[in-house]
């Protein structure tokens, strides 16, 4: 593992070993251990949309290990300005031991990992979020202790937070049930992908319009807003086309009985989802949110502490 630029390019034993890596981090900060494992390394935050979890989870942890970060918003470097991907990645790899962006495209990510010759980790774009499903899994773990053979269901619009669970699920060995609406659909390269993982763990994938047949007997129930950054223009006609797909109360009541309810956040309470669900006992959103710190800190340690 040199970058983390998608969870497909993992094999399953190695998120395995972030999961473990990140179980083991965790216990021991909880316990007062301090860390230096990144002891003089320096990790680049490029940020070209807005974040709460992803900036302060990614600070924090290379704090925590010893290590120092810089936050670059995009509207402050020159690639915001229109300097080159190849160009930004030559001169930062001779400065930093590591970069974490949080773009648009995918392909901005990979040719900052192709060009630069240190390591490079997606902070989420357009297509993918890996950080946040490696915190899902490991909060999915820590609350039903085991992965494979349970069933996670999630309901909304078809993008990133969508692609990354299909490659998480299917890699781990867990079932992937998936509804959006018409047009909204994940892309089909992805869900092969997913489709090819899940040959060898025996994860079961359901790709469907029909939330009720998605949630149906679900261990794990997944919401995302849907209105992902950069498609506020949308919002007006978006409402009105999820608005079967809220989860709330009865649609809930489909899941198992003892199904936990996970959101990426930020979330919009009254549209993805109910007061009555987010907020209610079978929520797990803040351990979740939690767990960005410790499942990203076992990543920068595996691929900064070489
Ligand atoms: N879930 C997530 O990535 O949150 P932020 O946008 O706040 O980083
Ligand atoms: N789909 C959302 C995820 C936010 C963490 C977005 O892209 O804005």
């Amino acid at each position: 593992m040199n970058h983390l630029l998608s969870l497909n390019d993992l094999s399953t034993e190695e998120i395995q070993d972030l999961l473990k890596l990140a179980q083991k981090l965790k216990r021991q900060t909880k316990e007062g251990v301090q860390h230096h494992i990144l002891k003089g390394r320096t990790l680049g935050m490029i940020f070209s949309k807005s974040s709460t979890r992803t900036r302060v989870s990614f600070e924090v942890g290379m704090y925590q290990l010893g290590g120092y970060s810089l936050f670059l918003s995009s509207n402050d470097i020159q690639l915001g300005r229109g300097e080159s991907i190849y160009d930004t990645a030559n001169v930062l790899s001779r400065y930093i031991d590591g970069i974490m962006i949080r773009t648009f495209k995918q392909s901005d990510v990979e040719d900052l990992a192709r060009f630069g010759t240190i390591p490079v980790i997606n902070g989420l774009t357009d297509e993918m979020h890996p950080c946040q499903i490696l915190a899902d899994l490991l909060t999915v773990y820590e609350h039903k202790g085991q992965l494979e053979g349970l069933k996670l269901a999630y309901i909304g619009d078809g993008n990133n937070v969508a692609h990354s669970l299909l490659h998480g699920c299917a890699k781990t060995g867990m079932d992937v049930a998936i509804a959006t609406p018409e047009g909204y659909e994940c892309t089909e390269s992805y869900v092969a992908e997913a489709r090819a993982a899940a040959k060898s763990t025996g994860s079961e994938i359901l790709i469907t319009r029909d939330p009720a047949e998605a949630i149906a007997n679900a261990d794990v129930v997944y919401a995302d807003t849907w209105i992902s950054m950069g498609q506020e223009e949308q919002k007006e006609e978006k409402l009105k086309i999820f608005m079967p797909y809220q989860i709330n109360t009865g649609l809930f009541s489909k899941a198992k009985e003892d199904a936990i309810f996970l959101h990426c956040l930020p979330a919009y309470r009254g549209y993805e989802v109910t007061e009555e669900i987010i907020d209610g006992p079978q929520s797990v959103i803040f351990d979740e949110a939690e767990n960005r710190l410790h499942a990203q800190k076992a990543v920068l340690a595996t691929l900064l502490g070489k």
